[in-house]
């Protein structure tokens, strides 16, 4: 791994961004949110009927799934919005990729809940799907679009929520 070009994940672990067009990315970025929307929908499912083996099964399977997703999000979109249009003018945008530290917290509270069979769990789950939901919709909505515009890729439509690729 170059280290130059690789970024920490926050665990330690290193991501790199993914060597992709712009427009393909965010194709697998939305793919991959349809992904982690139907790992937490069978996590959720799992914490209520108290089956806390399979909610952490679900959780670990996502956890590399969520920190290459998040390193290509800050490192490339990010970059472009801000380095195109400003910080000041990417103020909604960067308020969105601040959700990804609370979302991963709720992940690793929750796994950490599902090792102490928690009654605390269930709720930790609903939290989590709502927060990834506003999380991923406000993505799709408007700031892949805009990244895209930006990018020259000519589309400023929104990207459909619900299309899920995988
Ligand atoms: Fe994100
Ligand atoms: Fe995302």
């Amino acid at each position: 791994m170059t280290e130059g070009r690789a970024r920490q994940g926050m665990e330690g672990a290193s991501y790199r961004p993914r060597n992709l067009g712009f427009g393909e990315l965010i194709t697998v970025l939305v793919s991959e949110h349809a992904a982690m929307r139907a790992g937490l929908e069978k996590a959720k499912e799992a914490a209520s009927r108290h089956d806390f083996r399979v909610v952490g099964f679900e959780l670990r399977k996502l956890d590399p799934l969520f920190r290459q997703h998040i390193t290509d999000e800050e490192s490339q979109v990010l970059r472009l919005l801000v380095g195109t249009i400003g910080k000041e003018r990417a103020a909604e945008e960067i308020r969105v990729f601040q959700q990804h530290r609370p979302i991963f917290a709720l992940m690793q509270k929750a796994s950490e809940l599902a090792t102490l069979s928690s009654d605390e769990l269930e709720a930790k789950q609903e939290e989590l799907s709502a927060l990834f939901e506003e999380h991923a919709l406000a993505e799709q909505a408007r700031v892949f679009p805009k990244a895209l515009s930006l990018a020259g890729g000519g589309s400023t439509e929104e990207v459909p929520f619900h299309d899920r690729k995988i």
